[in-house]
């Protein structure tokens, strides 16, 4: 059994229909094309990753739980919309001792006006928005430093 630190990588609504949802904003890329990238990456830095997804916002806060539980390195999420309406997500970021970073595809600044709030991002350590999957890269590389 691996011994590495584990860094939880946590995706909420409909980032399971990656590659054909709306792929003019959120590019080609499947989920799983992410999450394969993400752990070549993982294992060069000497990581374990650990990537789920859920539609459902109680998923998601109880993965927050357990990142602390297990003594998780970090915590990437990207939230999708419970980004701009979890105050569940954002007291949990807050209840554990685990650093979170924020990773957007898009950048929700410069869309819509309901975009523009993160409950995620006010309690987060950091944010990597705007880049694409690449955004879900940089934050690793900035877990990698924490
Ligand atoms: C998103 C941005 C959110 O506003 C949106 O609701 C998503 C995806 C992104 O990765 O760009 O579902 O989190």
């Amino acid at each position: 059994m691996s011994t590495n630190p584990v860094v939880f990588v946590l995706n909420g609504p409909n980032l399971n229909l990656l590659g054909m949802r709306e792929p003019e904003i959120y590019g080609t890329d499947t989920l799983d094309d992410i999450a394969g990238r993400l752990d070549d990456q993982a294992r060069e830095l000497g990581f374990d990753i650990d990537f789920r997804q859920s539609n459902h916002e109680g998923h998601l806060v109880d993965w927050l739980h357990e990142a602390q539980a297990v003594g998780a390195k970090a915590v990437l999420i990207n939230a999708g919309a419970y980004t701009h309406t979890s105050i569940a997500l954002h007291d949990a970021i807050k209840s554990i001792k685990v650093p979170v970073i924020e990773v957007h595809l898009s950048d929700p600044m410069k869309r819509e006006a309901f975009r523009h709030i993160s409950y995620v991002g006010m309690v987060a350590h950091s944010c990597f928005a705007g880049h694409g999957a690449k955004s879900y890269e940089l934050a690793l590389d900035a877990a990698a430093r924490l």
